[in-house]
């Protein structure tokens, strides 16, 4: 299998894992999915009755995982993308891969189309390179804003994201208050290891953005993600010519 990155190979055929070691995996998945399904529940039970919590779904490998589990057990949630519209080719094919395999339709909020046409016109189609102010401007326009919609009207979301993935999230609580954008935010897989994240998915066999075979572990805008090196950190793909302090685009800003 060369060619294929560490974190995908499958559980059971990876020769440095014993049988053993891939049960203990397996049996560790199994336990973090049963704590998930019951934060979730929990969730439910508490925003799901008028449609007040919703699911912030960039089609990575985390929030698959949290998408498998919401739409095969029926939960209350509702779930939405924000398509910035310079999503790569592989994000859109698995969009569609998911609405085929779970039968449902995905919520896609885009940029407001007037604001993209001024930035453009006035910065350039690439300006995000350019400076720290016009990628976050960038980024603002294209997420953040967008965002403020999917969530206007919702008393609770819920994110993929977790502790381990990099300096800005160390402390990532199951459930915290978002004062930034005035509701209740929970990231279920906060402890889960990536490890962890890439069993899930060859266990049940969950759809997963093919750039991942390529060594992107995280995937963002097409022109700001790129692959990383042996070695580096999950997010060195991310806005890869910034420093690892300012790699945030603005969804998951503490006041
Ligand atoms: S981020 O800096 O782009 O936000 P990351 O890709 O690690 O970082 O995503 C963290 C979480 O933010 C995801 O698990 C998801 O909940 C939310 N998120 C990020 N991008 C999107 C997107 N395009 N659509 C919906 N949710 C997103």
């Amino acid at each position: 299998m060369s060619g294929e990155v560490s974190f995908l190979k499958p559980v059971a055929s990876n020769p440095t894992t014993t049988p053993q070691l891939a049960a203990e995996l397996q049996a560790s998945v199994l336990l973090k999915r049963a704590n998930v399904l019951q934060l979730l529940t929990n969730a439910t039970q508490e925003f799901g009755s008028n449609h007040e919590i919703t699911f912030a779904n960039s089609m990575g490998a985390e929030d698959m995982v949290l998408t498998d589990i919401i739409l095969r057990e029926q939960l209350a949630i509702e779930i939405f993308s924000l398509d910035t519209g310079r999503l790569p080719t592989e994000t859109y094919d698995l969009i569609a891969e998911t609405e085929k395999t779970y039968n449902t339709k995905l919520k896609l909020f885009f940029p407001q189309a007037q604001t993209v046409e001024l930035y453009v016109r006035t910065n350039g189609i690439n300006a995000f390179y350019e400076s720290i102010a016009l990628r976050k401007g960038c980024c603002y326009m294209r997420k953040v804003e967008p965002l403020q919609r999917a969530l206007a009207g919702k008393k609770a979301w819920i994110t993929g994201m977790r502790a381990e993935q990099s300096a800005t999230r160390t402390d990532l609580a199951f459930r915290e208050f978002d004062q930034n954008n005035k509701l209740e935010k929970f990231n279920p897989l906060s402890d889960w290891t990536e490890k962890e994240v890439w069993a899930y998915i060859r266990m049940f066999s969950v759809p997963y953005n093919k750039l991942h075979n390529q060594f992107y572990p995280s995937i963002g805008c097409a022109p700001c993600t790129r692959s990383i090196a042996m070695g580096e950190d999950v997010r060195a793909g991310r806005w890869w010519w910034e420093n690892a302090d300012s790699k945030e685009c603005g969804l998951h800003v503490k006041s």
